[in-house]
């Protein structure tokens, strides 16, 4: 008799995460790297690098993000790039898997990936997947913390924050909304401000990240921000306390106003409860004063409660590996 593994799988726009039924948790950086040339390829000894060790080479590679604005782009390198990321994750997530073993794989996916992608997915998956269930990001969530009650979920990622209403049943497209503005237009927000400001100052997409995960805030006050930056290489301290508080704003605004929506055309009855049970996750979750910017936002509305989920790494990926071990035969698409 073989065994079956469970895994759940968060196939996010920037990371990837994988929860196994054996207890192992692993994430990577959603990119393949191929070497440029004949060179490269020489001094790497393979024909592909992935994720973190991509990046760290990236001057020697051309690199692929395959799920550039939360779905898989529709060329052959991005849809091969996500069968390497996918199968890496599982082969090293089930090292101790045996031969004859079966692999059941729930993936959360973009809520947009999850109606255009779903197909593409199943093809690639198939030589390494026994079956397969294919979830929106933050339906998963929900499952993660066992909120199916009237719940407003707001998953902010790399290319895409989706929201998603919950009501005690299977969210339909009407409860689902997505933004291509998240992660990565904070990034480029944020460059462009410094740039403005600092025309001289060298910067790089790992540069802005950093000062954005460590410092970035959209709360009333802060501690003056001044970081170290180069100019022609020469270095010296930048004051970007305002820079970065106006240009996460631009990254809340456009949420609250999804919020607002989602709650203005749900059900009168619930509306209160939906707007006092507002879940954030993904990794802009983690952005300081998220959860009262939102609360603000509704205080027009009768005011609203907004809290932010423990683990916004795992949380995805524990809640897909959930409903992989509690779904019904009927739920799945065989291969
Ligand atoms: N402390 C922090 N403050 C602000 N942003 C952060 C922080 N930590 C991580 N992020 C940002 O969160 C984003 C990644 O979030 P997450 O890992 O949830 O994305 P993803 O699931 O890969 O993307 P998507 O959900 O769009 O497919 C990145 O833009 C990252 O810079
Ligand atoms: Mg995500």
């Amino acid at each position: 008799m073989s065994n079956i593994f469970y895994v759940g799988i968060d196939l996010g726009t920037s990371r990837t995460s994988i929860a196994t039924s054996t207890g192992k948790r692993l994430s990577a950086t959603t990119c393949v790297g191929y070497p440029k040339d004949i060179i490269s390829k020489k001094r790497f000894g393979k024909a592909y690098l992935l994720g973190e060790e991509a990046l760290d080479n990236r001057l020697g590679l051309n690199m692929v993000w395959p799920l550039a604005e939360g779905v898989i782009r529709a060329d052959e390198r991005a849809t091969e790039a996500t069968g390497l990321i996918l199968r890496h994750i599982i082969a090293e997530a089930l090292s101790d898997k045996q031969e004859a073993d079966e692999i059941y794989a729930a993936i959360g996916v973009p809520a947009q990936a999850s109606f255009n992608n779903k197909r593409a997915i199943i093809d690639i998956t198939e030589d390494f997947i026994d079956k397969i269930l294919i979830v929106s990001e933050p339906f998963a969530v929900a499952y993660s913390i066992d909120r199916f009650d009237e719940t407003l979920i707001v998953d902010i990622g790399g290319g895409t924050t989706d929201l998603c209403r919950m009501h005690g049943a299977i969210p339909d497209e009407a409860d689902q909304m997505t933004l291509k503005i998240a992660g990565n237009y904070l990034d480029d927000k944020i460059t462009k401000a410094i740039l403005e400001k600092f025309p001289d100052v060298q910067l790089t997409p790992r540069i802005i990240r950093r000062i954005k995960e460590k410092y970035g805030y959209v709360s009333d006050v802060s501690e003056p921000v001044k970081v170290p930056l180069t100019e022609n290489g020469i270095p010296s301290e930048y004051d970007i306390t305002e820079i970065l508080r106006e240009s996460c704003l631009k990254l809340t605004h456009p949420i609250c106003e999804a919020i607002q929506k989602l709650v203005g055309t749900f059900d009168p009855d619930f509306q209160e409860k939906l707007r006092n049970n507002i879940i954030i996750a993904g990794g802009g979750s983690r952005l300081k004063g998220i959860d009262r910017a939102i609360e603000k936002s509704l205080q027009v509305y009768g005011g609203g409660n907004a809290a932010t989920v423990q683990d916004a790494e795992y949380c995805g990926s524990i809640g897909a590996l959930k409903m992989c071990m509690e779904m019904p035969e009927e739920y799945w698409e065989k291969i």
